[in-house]
């Protein structure tokens, strides 16, 4: 499909009648939501949702509830036109771009706050963005009403958060969990690396080689505070200028890391700003 062909409705009303249109013909409907500045990770998100149901809508939808005061919400990267022609080549059937009146409208009043899974890591250091995170998954999933959502495990976080929200709420949606897409030198995709300068691109991929070998060491039988301490002086050694966490964390509700063995249950999570860039990423032990 070209990018110009590649339908795009804005409103709950149209997306509605398309998925009941495939519904009516028998088709199973995947979803995987986006906030645009679309790169490979999201494209492969939209691959894994291509082979678990016969039609695929993305949406774009740039969340204001989830992006703190002195954040980056008027100057995050916005290119329709650009994401949808990625969209199309990676098998996307629909985009949906909403108006902020069909997420938003005169008067709305609901917040949706997922406790526990939503505190620590990233839940602390951005107060408010995971309300905002569950507040617009919900409505989104509400919206479309797909039989399957495809998050990437870039933001393990979230996904955990939309694993509980979505089991809570009792949305009748499969939640798939997509690896995380990396650059040569390891660097996690996000469309927030856009930001970095050369110089800060450089340091960038070492978060990944800090946290592989903090990975390493923890199978090699280092305590928990010992791998935390030595990730957190790697980073700053490498030039991040703020680590706001290196922490190991259990992996379905995000609390301490007990004592070995870990059997696949923990993982090692990492946040920190090169300038004005705040990047995560995070690796299974
Ligand atoms: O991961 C994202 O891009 C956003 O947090 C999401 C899930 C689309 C909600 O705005």
């Amino acid at each position: 499909m070209s990018a110009e062909s590649l339908p795009i409705v804005r409103s709950i009303a149209d997306l509605r009648a398309q998925v009941r249109a495939w519904r009516a013909a028998g088709e199973t409907v995947a979803m995987t939501p986006t906030m645009g500045a679309l790169h490979e990770g999201h494209l492969s998100l939209v691959r894994l949702a291509r082979t678990r149901a016969q039609r695929v809508v993305a949406s774009i939808f740039v969340n204001p509830t989830q992006f703190g005061p002195n954040e980056d919400f008027e100057r995050y990267p916005r290119n329709e036109a650009g994401d949808a022609a990625l969209l199309a080549s990676a098998g996307c059937d629909l985009l949906y771009a909403p108006d902020v009146s069909q997420i938003y409208p005169q008067g709305y009043a609901t917040q949706v706050r997922v406790a526990g899974v939503s505190e620590p890591l990233d839940g602390a250091a951005r107060p408010g963005h995971f309300d905002g995170v569950a507040t617009v998954v919900a409505k989104l999933l509400n919206q479309a009403q797909p039989d399957v959502a495809v998050f990437g495990e870039k933001d393990f976080q979230q996904l955990q958060l939309i694993r509980r929200l979505v089991c809570d709420l009792d949305i009748p949606v499969e939640v798939l969990g997509a690896p995380i897409a990396r650059d040569t030198d390891g660097l996690a995709l996000s469309s927030r690396n856009a930001y970095l300068s050369a110089e800060e691109r450089a340091i960038a991929g070492m978060m990944n080689r800090v946290l592989a070998d903090a990975a390493e060491r923890l199978r090699a039988g280092d305590s928990v505070e010992k791998v935390e301490a030595t990730g957190r002086a790697a980073l700053e050694r490498h030039g991040f200028q703020r680590v706001d966490y290196f922490e190991v964390r259990q992996i379905h509700d995000l609390s301490p890391a007990g004592l070995p063995p870990y059997d696949g249950q923990v993982r090692i999570f990492a946040a920190a700003h090169l300038g004005k860039t705040r990047l995560i990423d995070n690796m299974a032990v």
